[in-house]
């Protein structure tokens, strides 16, 4: 039989991290971070000296990305570019940006998807991102797109931003996130649009363990 993955697509915000970690961690399942993928193809322009816009040389980039994901002994997991560890930069405000603009050329998503097929390795795989249930793993036995109002996201972020301590304005995030999706639901390849056949859940009114719960029985009740 197929390897299994549950594919786990929606907005960013909307717990698909916390959802995909908890269930990979319970299922002792391996997990795909595909927005990493994306983000990390950013980062390392921005380190070859390519421009974003430059659609041919940032799909050369992406079709040799030397990219590593190490679980370091705290349990977080380091992400690294040509062995330079980019974890840190990959997850700011710009690095949101930049993996945004490289996603939405169609030669970028070409060029990672078998390498996002690559992580499906038994027992099974957990796969977070936006396409994961509609392009890359469309034989996916379980399907859940997780939603979650954007007033809802923003003010996580902000909690998030905070904790972190970074100094943020809350309006800003939550301009920055509707047009965030507006471009991750609009573009012509691999829209954000749930699959067809996909569970469609809405975080802002469940707990993230409420969700978990959820999922845990579909995935009793396909086997
Ligand atoms: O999930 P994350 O926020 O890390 O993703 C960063 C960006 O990468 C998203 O805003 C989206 O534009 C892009 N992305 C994508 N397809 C995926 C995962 C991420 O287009 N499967």
């Amino acid at each position: 039989a197929a390897i299994p993955v549950i594919a786990v697509d929606g907005p960013s915000g909307a717990g698909k991290g916390t959802l995909s970690h908890l269930l990979a961690e319970r299922l002792h399942w391996h997990f795909l971070d595909s927005g990493a993928l994306y983000r990390v193809t950013g980062q390392a322009c921005l380190i070859e000296g390519v421009s974003w816009q430059d659609h041919a040389a940032v799909a050369e980039v992406a079709r040799h990305l030397q990219v590593s994901f190490v679980t370091d002994a705290g349990g977080e997991v380091r992400v690294s570019y040509r062995g330079c560890d980019v974890s840190r930069e990959i997850r700011t405000e710009e690095g949101g940006r930049g993996a945004s603009t490289v996603a939405a050329i169609p030669a970028v998503r070409e060029a990672l998807l078998a390498r996002q097929r690559d992580f499906r390795q038994p027992p099974g795989l957990v796969a977070d991102g936006r396409d994961m249930g509609t392009v890359v793993f469309p034989d996916a036995p379980l399907k859940i797109f997780l939603t979650a109002s954007a007033a809802e996201r923003a003010r996580r972020r902000y909690q998030q931003l905070l904790a972190k301590g970074e100094n943020v304005s809350l309006p800003r995030l939550l301009e920055d996130i509707e047009e965030r999706d507006a471009r991750d639901s609009s573009r012509s390849v691999a829209p954000l649009v749930p699959a067809e056949d996909a569970i469609v859940l809405d975080s802002s009114t469940m707990p993230i363990t409420e969700v978990f719960d959820t999922v845990m029985r579909a995935v009793r009740q396909r086997g």
